[in-house]
């Protein structure tokens, strides 16, 4: 099994660039299957779920190839609709497979999408719009079915909320659909603007992405072309390394990424006492060690702009040795709170009751063996492990949840000047073994 070990006291320094985003990456990957020529995507990070991805499109009948950091597609000529059981569960992404494999091979089939386990993570805003775009749906308790018989048509489309996902489908949908969708309450979240600035270069004709009204002109059933596309950086990881520096104090700059991009959440470092020096394409967190950060703050974790879902652990890590009790409440999942336990498990005050969560604040962390319960929460944990003052170590097992979305976490942390290694168990058993 993965851990990742940390042993809190040491000020972080320095600079850093995150990796392209995962949640940008994920419907990029998906996307390619509707372009008839090669694409290219640069700088992607080698996660658990790229790597899932390139099993996929495998397994549907395209490929990708890595050229350094950059991942070359292959458009492929016959694709599958089918998208292998073990692939689905493996991660929620497998979700933007739908509509391109609708669109490509006039069929879909999808066992239930796996993913972080937050709580009810329905598709019925993907089927529904599907749905009003001529799909049939058949769906079992465990399969998704979906068929075409002719080209999809453009629908006028409400979403009953702004679902990342399910924007993400309608959009792959449309592209290469007949006449025009309009998606009304789509969400805004930056991850969708650059899926359809990718599709535009690709020769889509998407207008509003970014905002709840989202118009698609269909191409009436031809694939798009290719292109050269830098994908957004990912605003979830720059967060945990201000959210590090907040913890561990000193001062770190993230470079490449736009602190609008994140702004509730450099908001929410500023109110607790760190100092946030915003550029235009880069931003800077200063804190320093001897003083206390502020807590007594009630955060709601909201769709974009508000504060991201995904950060909302990594603020609760933050709040755990502030002076005075928080509370956030997650507008979005139902269980985000999971990480609750091992905080507890740390020292904190913490405890997690539906969608909020408590912390008691002044927390006087020390070490242990805790558990990553999701990525995000996994994240917070080893986050949490730098404010531990005593010399203690923390360990969090199951890091693999954490590979999903960074490709190297310990190793990012540690070139800030922190004491984090990532590790394997029953590694050292397997060499005393093999020794015997
Ligand atoms: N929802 C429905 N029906 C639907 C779709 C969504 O009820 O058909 C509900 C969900 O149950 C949830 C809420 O709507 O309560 C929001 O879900 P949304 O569809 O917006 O999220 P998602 O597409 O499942 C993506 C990211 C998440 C991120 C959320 C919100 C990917 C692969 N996942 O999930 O990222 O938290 O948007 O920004 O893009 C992560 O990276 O760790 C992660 C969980």
């Amino acid at each position: 099994m993965e851990y990742i070990e940390v042993t809190g006291g040491n000020p972080l320094r320095g600079s850093i660039r995150p990796a392209a985003a995962k949640n940008s990456v994920l419907p990029l990957l998906a996307a390619t299957l509707l372009c008839a020529q090669p694409c290219t995507l640069r700088r992607v990070p080698l996660l658990r779920d790229v790597q899932t991805s390139l099993d996929l499109l495998r397994a549907v009948g395209s490929g990708a190839a890595w050229a350094g950091q950059d991942l070359v597609t292959q458009p492929a000529r016959q694709i599958s609709g089918r998208v292998p059981t073990a692939l689905a569960g493996a991660m929620r992404g497998s979700v933007f497979y739908l509509a391109p494999l609708l669109t490509r091979a006039g069929w879909a089939e999808l066992p239930l999408p796996g993913g972080c386990r937050l709580g009810p993570r329905p598709i019925d805003i993907h089927l529904a719009g599907l749905t009003a775009m001529g799909a049939q749906v058949c769906a079992a308790a465990e399969c998704v079915v979906l068929r075409r018989h002719g080209v999809l048509r453009g629908t006028d489309f409400a979403l009953r909320l702004p679902s990342v996902g399910a924007t993400l489908t309608l959009m792959l949908a449309a592209c290469c659909a007949a006449g025009v969708t309009t998606l009304r309450g789509a969400a805004c979240e930056p991850e969708i603007a650059d899926t359809a600035a990718f599709l535009n270069a690709c020769g889509a004709k998407i207008t509003g992405a970014g905002t709840p009204v989202v118009c698609i002109r269909g191409t009436g059933g031809e694939l798009l072309d290719g292109c050269v596309h830098t994908v957004l950086p990912d605003r979830i990881a720059a967060a945990t390394y201000a959210a590090a520096a907040a913890i561990a104090g000193g001062r770190v700059t993230v470079t490449q990424c736009s602190p609008v991009w994140l702004a509730a959440f450099l908001d929410f470092l500023q109110g607790s006492g760190c100092e946030v020096a915003r550029g235009e394409n880069e931003f800077s967190i200063t804190r320093d060690q001897d003083t206390k950060l502020r807590g007594g703050q009630e955060l709601v974790a909201a769709a974009y702009p508000g504060l991201a879902t995904d950060t909302a652990p990594l603020a609760a890590a933050v709040l755990l040795g502030a002076e005075g009790a928080s509370r956030i409440y997650d507008g979005l999942f139902q269980n985000r709170f999971a990480c609750a336990q091992g905080f507890a498990a740390l020292g904190a005050d913490a405890h997690s009751e539906g969608r909020l969560l408590y912390l008691g604040g002044s927390a006087k962390l020390h070490g242990a063996t805790v558990t990553a319960p999701d990525l995000r929460g996994g994240a917070a944990l080893v986050l949490a492990g730098l404010g531990v003052g005593d010399g203690s170590c923390v360990r969090v097992l199951d890091a693999g949840h954490i590979r999903r979305g960074y490709a190297d976490l310990a190793g990012d942390l540690r070139r800030l000047g922190a004491d984090c290694r990532a590790g394997r168990t029953g590694t050292e058993a397997g060499r005393q073994t093999k020794k015997l």
